[in-house]
């Protein structure tokens, strides 16, 4: 559960102010009807508040219980660390998939600390479903699909890797968590792994 967005449909802009995080943190218990909120992240850190105004602000939604754990999104290894002062930082959130590993050192701190990390767009927003070049060879040789490829490629990087593709279709939500029982060679792994 993330919160934190202010705006249109097509348009929103980061809010962090304590007040806003504390009343969105309620209103989604409400919404969902929980006492608590096992997992709530802070969608993005809001360039217009002070950070510390933010980090308390989670602090004290975990101290009251109204969330379980708390996490970051689309934030840096400073960012962590800072954080990390005030809260115990359960998961981060940041794009991350085969082709798009701008989030790298991220992942690898998030590796060493034991916190999980979610990949959003793991399939690219549909663009690794495609294929091509070696994503479509390894794929028929595991008489899978490529984007199952690129999932169980994800898997394979960390063991506190988390994706999250997003569909809305049953079929290829099976397809996703089937991706999970795919194991890639040492090769195969190492080829994709240079794609990116
Ligand atoms: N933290 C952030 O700032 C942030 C920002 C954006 C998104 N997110 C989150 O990231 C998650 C994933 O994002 P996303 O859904 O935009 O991108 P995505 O998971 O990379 O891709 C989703 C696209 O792939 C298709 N797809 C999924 N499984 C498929 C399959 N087995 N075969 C064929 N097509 C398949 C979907 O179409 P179908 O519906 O046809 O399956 C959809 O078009 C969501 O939970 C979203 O909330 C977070």
């Amino acid at each position: 559960m993330s919160s934190q967005a202010s705006g249109g449909p097509d348009r929103w802009t980061p809010r962090g102010d304590a007040r806003y995080l504390t009343e969105q943190a309620h209103k989604s218990c409400r919404q969902l009807g929980v006492e608590r909120i096992d997992l709530w992240q802070l969608h993005r850190i809001d360039p217009e508040v002070p950070r510390e105004e933010q980090f308390a602000a989670v602090r004290a939604l975990l101290d009251a219980g109204v969330i379980r754990h708390a996490g970051l999104s689309e934030v840096s290894v400073a960012d962590i660390k800072e954080a990390s002062r005030y809260f115990k930082v359960a998961t981060v959130q940041n794009r991350y998939n085969l082709s798009d590993r701008g989030s790298e050192a991220v992942l690898d701190y998030c590796t060493e600390h034991g916190i999980g990390f979610i990949p959003w767009y793991p399939l690219g927003a549909g663009g690794l479903i495609k294929g091509g070049s070696v994503l479509d060879r390894i794929a028929t040789a595991h008489q899978a699909t490529p984007g199952q490829i690129a999932l169980a490629w994800l898997l394979q990087r960390s063991p506190v890797m988390l994706p999250i593709p997003g569909t809305s279709k049953v079929a290829h939500l099976e397809q996703n968590v089937a991706a999970a029982a795919i194991k890639l060679t040492a090769d195969e792994y190492a080829r994709l792994t240079r794609l990116g």
